[in-house]
C-alpha cells in the first residue's frame, strides 16, 4: 500500500509543486485546502501532469471536526502543512486574521494528529524568522525572533510551538523548512504561481509586466550595500523546493525531535541581475523605475545550505535562469492565471 500523505494547502502554489512531486514519487496524496488563496484548477492540473490525481477535500484546517474525520478516515502517515496567509503586507494590517489562521490551523491540525497517532509532520517555515540578519550566508543556528511583522511572527511562534510539542511527546518527527525566496513552474507551464490581485514579490510582478497586465515594475531601493545597490536574495526553483520536502520527510522518519532545514540555494541575486536576466530571457522589456526603499526589507538573505545537504542528501540543482525560463512559460501560456 501507499504511503498516505495529508498536504494542507496543496492548492496552492508551493502545495501543488509539491503534490505533484508526491505523486510521481508514488505517494498517496490528500489535500485539504479551503481555496482563500488558490484554486482547484492547479490540482486538476496536477493529476493530468501526473496521470493520477490526489484526493481533494475543500474545508478549513481550523474546523477540528473536519480535520479528525479527515485522519478517521484515511490511514494518514504524514502531514505536510503548507496551509497559511502568506502576505508581509496584509499581515501588517490585519495582525489578528494572520495569527487566527496560521496559529490556530496549526493547532488544530496538530491536536487531530496525536488524536490519531499521526506524528510525522513537515511545516512550511520562512526566512522571515530570522528578521534582518547579522551575516549572510544564514545558518540554522543564526537567532531566530527578531521578525519586523506578524506574518513573520507566526512563523516564528509555530516554530516554538512545534518544539515544545516535540519536548512533551518522543513520538513527534517534525521538520521546519526555512524556505528562502521560490520562484518558477513546473516545467509544463501549467501550474505555478498566481497571486490574487497585485503581486508583492517580485517575479510575479516582473512576470505581469511582461505580459502587459502591469506597465512598470517599482525597484524599491537602490542604495543598499550590495554588488549594485538593489536587494539581494536567495531564489529557489519550486521544483527544487518541492523535492526537498521529500528528502525532509524520509530523514524525520528515522529521527525523533525537531529538525530545522534552510532550503535554499546559497546564491544570491540582485533585483537589477533579475531583471536583465528575465529580459534576456522571455525577450520582453521590463521597464523599471527606482523608487524609496520597501519598509521591513533587508539588503541581502540568503542561505547557508550546507545543513541540509549534509542531513538530508538534498541541494538545489536549478539555476536562475531556468527559474526564470519556467517561471516566464508559465506566466506566458496562462497571462491570466487560472482563471
Ligand atoms: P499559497 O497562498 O499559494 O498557498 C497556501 C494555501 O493554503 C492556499 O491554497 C490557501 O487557500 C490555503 N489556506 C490558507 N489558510 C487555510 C486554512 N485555514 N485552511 C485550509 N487552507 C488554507 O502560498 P505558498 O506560496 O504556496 O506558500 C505555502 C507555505 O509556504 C505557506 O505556509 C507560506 O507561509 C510558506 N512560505 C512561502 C514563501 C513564498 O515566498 N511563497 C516563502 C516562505 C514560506
Ligand atoms: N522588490 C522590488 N519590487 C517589487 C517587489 C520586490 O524591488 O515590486 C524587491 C524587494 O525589495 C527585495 C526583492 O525584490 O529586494 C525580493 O522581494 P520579494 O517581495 O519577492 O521577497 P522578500 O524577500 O521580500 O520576501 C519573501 C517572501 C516572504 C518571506 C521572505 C523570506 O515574500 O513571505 O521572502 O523568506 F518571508
Amino acid at each position: 500500500m501507499r504511503h498516505k500523505i495529508l498536504v494542507t494547502g496543496g492548492a496552492g502554489y508551493i502545495g501543488s509543486h509539491t503534490t505533484l512531486a508526491l505523486l510521481e514519487a508514488d505517494y498517496d496524496v490528500i489535500v485539504l485546502d479551503n481555496l482563500s488563496n488558490s484554486s482547484k484548477a492547479s490540482l486538476e492540473r496536477v493529476g493530468d501532469i501526473a496521470g493520477r490525481k490526489p484526493l481533494f477535500i475543500e474545508g478549513d484546517l481550523r474546523d477540528a471536526a473536519l480535520v479528525n474525520q479527515i485522519f478517521k478516515d484515511h490511514p494518514i502517515e504524514s502531514v505536510l502543512h503548507f496551509a497559511a496567509l502568506k502576505s508581509v503586507e496584509e499581515s501588517v494590517r490585519e495582525p489578528l486574521r494572520y495569527f487566527e489562521n496560521n496559529l490556530f490551523s496549526t493547532m488544530t491540525l496538530c491536536q487531530a494528529m496525536a488524536s490519531a497517532n499521526v506524528f510525522n509532520l513537515v511545516f512550511s517555515s520562512s526566512a522571515v524568522v530570522y528578521g534582518t540578519p547579522s551575516i549572510v550566508p544564514i545558518a540554522e543556528n543564526h537567532p531566530v525572533g527578531q521578525t519586523t511583522n506578524p506574518y513573520g511572527r507566526s512563523k516564528f511562534m509555530i516554530e516554538q510551538m512545534l518544539t515544545d510539542l516535540a519536548h512533551s511527546d518522543p513520538r513527534w518527527k517534525i521538520a521546519i523548512l526555512r524556505y528562502f525566496n521560490p520562484v518558477g513552474a513546473h516545467a509544463s507551464g501549467r501550474i505555478g504561481e498566481d497571486p490574487n490581485g497585485i503581486p508583492n514579490n517580485l517575479l510575479p510582478y516582473i512576470c505581469r509586466v511582461a505580459v502587459g497586465t502591469l506597465t512598470e515594475l517599482k525597484i524599491f531601493g537602490n542604495d543598499y550595500p550590495t554588488i549594485d545597490g538593489t536587494g539581494v536574495r536567495d531564489y529557489i526553483h519550486v521544483l527544487d523546493l518541492a523535492n526537498g520536502h521529500l528528502s525532509a520527510l524520509d530523514a524525520i522518519r528515522k529521527n525523533s525531535g525537531t529538525h530545522i532545514w534552510n532550503l535554499g540555494t546559497g546564491q544570491g541575486h540582485s533585483v537589477l541581475e533579475v531583471v536583465k536576466a528575465f529580459e534576456a530571457i522571455s525577450d520582453r522589456p521590463i521597464p523599471y523605475k527606482i523608487a524609496p526603499r520597501r519598509a521591513g526589507d533587508v539588503a541581502a538573505c540568503f542561505a547557508n545550505v550546507s545543513k541540509a545537504e549534509r542531513e538530508l542528501g538534498w541541494k538545489a540543482t536549478y539555476t536562475l535562469n531556468e527559474m526564470l525560463r519556467d517561471a516566464w512559460k508559465w506566466q506566458s501560456t496562462n497571462p491570466l492565471g487560472y482563471k
